[in-house]
């Protein structure tokens, strides 16, 4: 089998740190991957003012995946192609907790779902412009309170586009993911997160193509919450989770929330998947508070590279990294400083390495 393309951009902030010892995970553990590194993000936004420059761009279509770091300013230009151009319509966010890790919780073990966030449309790629206009636009439009905008005087609007087409893939998904991990012992369960009681048509949309999704497949049980409610079942009843499935931002929202559930963001990682090419990224950003201090957890980014190896096919890679992770916060000596520990960025990658040699 040829080796796999991979082109690793670590974009700003904490992204080109938690890359540059993933990589070198990958590289020591001697996986049969081809590992791209071109130019990208804060350092090639200084030589040459375009954070994703062309030859970036010509690696990552003619990869197999691409993992990304983080985005806070210039890099937002590699996210938008990652995302939208690349058309990756799911986030999937693994919720997972491996003993050792930092969480809140009094009894974290067995904590192990996923949450699925549709990743194109809802409230993303921002829609939004001056209410004035769009007064003017729609002037015939009146609201709950029988109202047209211009009632409202100056101010901004933001567009929340729930599509039937975009609604049916992200819930086909979701049944398939569920039906694939009720044969591995999981319940078999979609939960769909939505605000219908208040988005009746947008929201009752999204609810009611997911449920009619996961209704064609008999052996799954279907549940629905709001999202708010949903939001504290998370701490309170994490374990009773499968499968969750929702809309774009009550999924960015929501995801950070669960990754506390078993440690934080320096666990959480993620794929994004779907569209013309897949790429993995952790659930946090760039993390301007930490970044140049070294001292930055790579868990999430080295989970992602997990997920991605998965993805291509390569099980016992994957296997064997997650079993380092795994061994490396049961063994509790070398973690980073977000799960209480005292390790650098490095330290923690030399150990997890040391677990998979
Ligand atoms: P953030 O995820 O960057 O950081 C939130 C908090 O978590 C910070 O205190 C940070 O230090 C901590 N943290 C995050 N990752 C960590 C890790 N691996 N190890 C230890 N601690 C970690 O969120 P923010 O501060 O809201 O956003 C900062 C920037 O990142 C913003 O510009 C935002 O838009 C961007 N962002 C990008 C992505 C992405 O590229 N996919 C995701 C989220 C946020
Ligand atoms: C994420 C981030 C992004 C989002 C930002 C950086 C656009 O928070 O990947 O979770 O809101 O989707
Ligand atoms: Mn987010």
């Amino acid at each position: 089998m040829p080796k796999k393309k991979i082109v690793a951009l670590g974009g700003d902030g904490v992204g080109p740190e938690v890359m540059e010892v993933t990589c070198s995970i990958l590289e020591q553990a001697q996986f049969d991957l081809e590992i791209a590194k071109p130019l990208c993000g804060v350092e090639a936004f200084k030589d040459r003012g375009n954070a994703f420059p062309e030859e970036a761009r010509k690696l990552c279509e003619e990869s197999d995946a691409i993992l990304f770091g983080a985005a806070e300013g210039p890099s937002i230009a590699i996210l938008v192609y990652l995302r939208w151009i690349l058309d990756n319509y799911i986030n999937l966010r693994p919720v997972k907790y491996y003993p050792g890790a930092y969480s809140p919780l009094k009894n974290p073990e067995g904590i192990d779902f996923l949450l699925i966030r549709e990743n194109s449309e809802g409230l993303y790629p921002g829609r939004e412009g001056d209410l004035r206009w769009l007064a003017q636009k729609i002037s015939d439009y009146q609201d709950p309170f029988g109202r047209t905008l211009d009632f409202y005087g100056p101010g901004k609007f933001a567009l929340r586009l729930i599509t039937q087409r975009g609604t049916e893939r992200i819930a086909k998904y979701a049944v398939e993911l569920a039906r694939q991990r009720k044969s591995q012992g999981f319940p078999g369960k979609v939960t769909c997160l939505t605000k219908a009681n208040v988005l009746r048509q947008s929201c009752g949309l999204f609810r009611k193509t997911v449920e009619e999704e996961v209704r064609k497949e008999a052996t799954l049980q279907s549940e629905h919450f709001h999202v708010d409610d949903a939001a504290r079942r998370l701490i309170r009843f994490p374990k009773e989770f499968d499968v969750i499935v929702t809309s774009n931002m009550f999924g960015d929202i929501l995801a950070d929330e669960a990754a506390e559930l078993v440690g934080g963001l320096g666990i959480a990682p993620s794929a994004c998947l779907g569209g013309q090419k897949p790429y993995f990224e952790p659930v946090h950003g760039s993390a301007p508070d930490i970044a140049g201090q070294g001292i930055v957890n790579p868990t999430a980014m080295i989970l992602s590279a997990k997920m991605m190896l998965d993805h291509l096919g390569m099980k016992d890679e994957a296997l064997a990294l997650e079993k380092a992770v795994a061994k490396t916060y049961e063994e509790g000596k070398y973690l980073p400083v977000d799960q209480g520990g005292k390790a650098s960025t490095k330290d923690f990658a030399e150990a997890l390495l040391r677990a998979i040699l």
